[in-house]
C-alpha cells in the first residue's frame, strides 16, 4: 500500500488490485474542502477508484518505454509493476502528487548534494548509461515522457543541487536521443522562436555554458517566500495532463491509437478552465505553431492544466516544442488530427476551418489568430536563429526548421484568406 500525498498533506491511499490499482481518499481528506481532488477525473468521494481512470492517472506520472525500463532495472521493480515503480520513484512527481510506501513517511529535512559543472557533466556523459536513471532513483523522481531525463534544483547563485528522497526540484533537464541529430537544439530553437512569437511557453536554455542538455525551468514549482524550506525556496502547484483528465493511458496518447484529438482537447478546456476561450485561443495558437515548425508528436501529454496559486485553473505554459518534420527517416503523420488531414504535409484550407469548428471558435477569430501568428513567427525568425547561434552555438538545424517555418506560414496565410 501506498500513501498519496498532494501538496505535502496526505490525501489517499493507493493498493494494488490483481494487476491493477486502485485509489482511496481518506477520510479527513474528504473532510476537508479545502484540498482539492487529484485529478479532474476523479473527483473527491469515499468509493474507491479503479479500472482505467485510476491507472491513467498514476501511469501518466511515470517515464515510459526504454527510460522507464532503466529506471524499473535501476530500482529493482519488476517489469510492468507499475504501484511499485510509483512507490519506489514517487517521492518529486509532476504537478504536487508524491507517492510513498506505506509506513516510509516524507523527509522532515530536505537533503541535497552540492554538484559541479564537471559533476554535471558526468551525470550527461552519453557513455554513462546509467547515471541520469540513478540520479532519478536516489531523488526518488517521477517525471513523464519517452526522454532520458532527471530533474535538479537550482539555486538563487546559479548553483546546481542534486536533489535526494524526494526534495523539490526547480528544472527539468533532459538527454537528447543521439538518434535525432541536433535535438538539443531543435527544441531550445523551437521554444524560442513560440516565445518571441508571443506563445506562453516553459523558459528553456543550457543548465551550464559547458553541459549541453535541454533545461527548462519547472512552472509547477514556484519561487515563494512561504515555502517550508527557506533554503530552497520553492512551492508545488498542481499540474495534470490532457491524458490525465481524459482517462487516457500513456500508451494510447496518439489519435490513431485512440487518443484524444483536437476536439476532446478544447472541451477539456470550456469545461474545466477559468478562462476557457482565452485558453481555446493559446490551443488554436499551440496547433498553428506545430504545423509552422513540423512538430508532429504535439500529442495530449504535451497539453497540461496548471493550478494556479489564485485558485484559477489554466492551460499550462507550453512545453516540448520540437521540429519532427526535419528527421526524413521517421514516419510522416501528426499527434492530432488537424481538420481532416493526418500529415501536416496534407493540410488544406478547408482543414483550418475545420480546426475552428472543432475548438469551436468562429472562423472569423481563428482565422485572424492564425494570421497574426503565421506574421509573428515570420517577424522573429531571423532573430531567433541569431539569438540561439549566440546562446545555445550553431547548428544547421535552425536553418532546416526556418525553411521549414517560412513555407508553412506562407502556406497559412494563403490558406486563411477567406
Ligand atoms: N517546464 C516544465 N514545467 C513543468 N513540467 C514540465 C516542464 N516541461 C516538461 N514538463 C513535464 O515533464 C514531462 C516530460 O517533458 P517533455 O519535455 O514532454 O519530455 P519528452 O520529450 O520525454 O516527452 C511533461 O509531460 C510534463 O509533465
Ligand atoms: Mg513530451
Amino acid at each position: 500500500m501506498y500513501t498519496i500525498y498532494l501538496y505535502d498533506q496526505p490525501i489517499g491511499r493507493l493498493i494494488t488490485r490483481g494487476t491493477g490499482i486502485q485509489f482511496t481518499y481518506d477520510v479527513q481528506a474528504l473532510a476537508n474542502s479545502s484540498m482539492p481532488a487529484i485529478s479532474l477525473s476523479m473527483p473527491k468521494r469515499e468509493e474507491p477508484y479503479g479500472g482505467k481512470v485510476a491507472r491513467a492517472f498514476f501511469l501518466n506520472l511515470l517515464p515510459e518505454g526504454a527510460y522507464k525500463r532503466l529506471v524499473e532495472q535501476m530500482t529493482g521493480t519488476s517489469a510492468g509493476n507499475d504501484s511499485a515503480l510509483l512507490g519506489a520513484i514517487g517521492g518529486e512527481c509532476p504537478g504536487a502528487i508524491a507517492i510513498w510506501p506505506e509506513g516510509q513517511l516524507p523527509p522532515a529535512i530536505l537533503h541535497y548534494e552540492p554538484l559541479t559543472t564537471s559533476d554535471l557533466q558526468q551525470l550527461f556523459d552519453p557513455l554513462n548509461a546509467t547515471a541520469i536513471a540513478s540520479a532519478t532513483r536516489r531523488a526518488r523522481l517521477s517525471l513523464a515522457g519517452v526522454q532520458e531525463k532527471t530533474a535538479l534544483y537550482r539555486d538563487d547563485t546559479n548553483n546546481w543541487q542534486r536533489p535526494l528522497d524526494g526534495a523539490i526540484t526547480s528544472h527539468i533537464l533532459k538527454q537528447p536521443a543521439a538518434a535525432f541529430p541536433h535535438l538539443l537544439e531543435n527544441e531550445l530553437f523551437c521554444m524560442t522562436l513560440a516565445d518571441r512569437a508571443g506563445l506562453d511557453v516553459a523558459h528553456v536554455g543550457l543548465p551550464a555554458p559547458a553541459v549541453r542538455v535541454f533545461c527548462t525551468e519547472r512552472f509547477d514549482r514556484i519561487r515563494s517566500a512561504g515555502a517550508p524550506d527557506a533554503a530552497h525556496p520553492r512551492i508545488k502547484l498542481h499540474q495534470e495532463d490532457f491524458c490525465q483528465v481524459l482517462e487516457v493511458l500513456p500508451s494510447q496518447k496518439y489519435q490513431d491509437e485512440g487518443g484524444p484529438g483536437l476536439k476532446q482537447c478544447a472541451s477539456v478546456l470550456s469545461t474545466f478552465t477559468t478562462l476557457p476561450i482565452e485558453d481555446i485561443t493559446r490551443l488554436l495558437r499551440w496547433v498553428g505553431f506545430n504545423y509552422i515548425v513540423g512538430n508532429e508528436d504535439a500529442h495530449a501529454k504535451n497539453l497540461a492544466l496548471l493550478y494556479l496559486p489564485n485558485s484559477e485553473l489554466r492551460l499550462a505554459p507550453h512545453y516540448d516544442l520540437v521540429s519532427t518534420e526535419v528527421y526524413p527517416d521517421l514516419a510522416r503523420g501528426c499527434a492530432m488530427k488537424i481538420g481532416r488531414a493526418t500529415t501536416f504535409s496534407g493540410v488544406q484550407a478547408t482543414d483550418w476551418k475545420r480546426v475552428a469548428a472543432m475548438l469551436d471558435l468562429p472562423w472569423s477569430a481563428a482565422r485572424d489568430e492564425l494570421r497574426t501568428l503565421a506574421g509573428q513567427v515570420n517577424q522573429v525568425l531571423v532573430q531567433t536563429q541569431a539569438s540561439c547561434n549566440e546562446n545555445f552555438g550553431s547548428a544547421p538545424v535552425y536553418v532546416s526548421i526556418a525553411a521549414l517555418a517560412e513555407t508553412r506560414t506562407s502556406r497559412l496565410l494563403a490558406d486563411t484568406v477567406r
